[in-house]
């Protein structure tokens, strides 16, 4: 059985994604959703859930071993779901190789400190970008900089707003996101 901590920073439709696809799977389990806002949306999506969550303060994750030594406790692998911070170093060193991201672009484009959520979107729409899509890596210590596992695309047309844009990765972000967690960790 291998135990994912989902991290998630927003919403967390990614969450719930791959709680219902991971629900008749007894080869995985998720052991707990971590959160750095006590406001997010993903924490109601937990109680509906009821999945098990631990929400953290800034200098608890960058200057505490308080989640590490959580997930330690809890997990095999780490998967970043609309996660917005950078993971810290003693995380990295334990879990290496045992943390996956999924990023609303296609990496190298779009990547890098600030670009994350609609950011991403509204730079697609001012490119006037014919295609965007989603990359799925591994995580080192430098943001969206790790080895990419997969990239799926998919067409816009000049008339897609930055909503339509988003829906369109979301879309993909939900066909393949469990599914290659389930190949990668397998
Ligand atoms: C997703 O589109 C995910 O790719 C993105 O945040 C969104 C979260 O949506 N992640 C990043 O931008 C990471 N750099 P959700 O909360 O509805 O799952």
């Amino acid at each position: 059985m291998i135990r994912l901590a989902l991290f998630a920073s927003g919403s967390g439709s990614n969450v719930e994604n791959i709680y219902n696809y991971f629900s008749n799977n007894t080869n995985f389990i998720i052991s707990k959703v971590y959160c750095n806002n006590a406001n997010a949306g993903v924490l109601e999506r937990c109680k509906r859930l009821n999945l098990k969550s631990l929400v953290f303060k800034r200098h608890e994750f960058f200057e505490s071993s308080l989640v590490l030594k959580d997930l330690i406790e809890t997990s095999d692998v780490i998967v970043l779901a609309g996660f917005l911070w950078k993971i810290p170093e003693n995380i990295i060193q334990v879990f290496s190789d045992k943390i996956i991201n999924i990023h609303p672009a296609l990496l190298p484009k779009y990547g890098g400190k600030g670009m994350y959520g609609m950011n991403v979107h509204k730079a697609v729409k001012e490119n006037n970008d014919a295609e965007t899509g989603i990359t799925i890596h591994f995580v080192n210590e430098k943001y969206d900089d790790g080895a990419i596992i997969f990239q799926a695309k998919t067409s816009l047309k000049p008339s897609d707003g930055i909503e339509e844009i988003a829906q369109k990765v979301h879309e993909l972000e939900y066909k393949y996101y469990p599914k290659i967690i389930e190949q990668t960790f397998s």
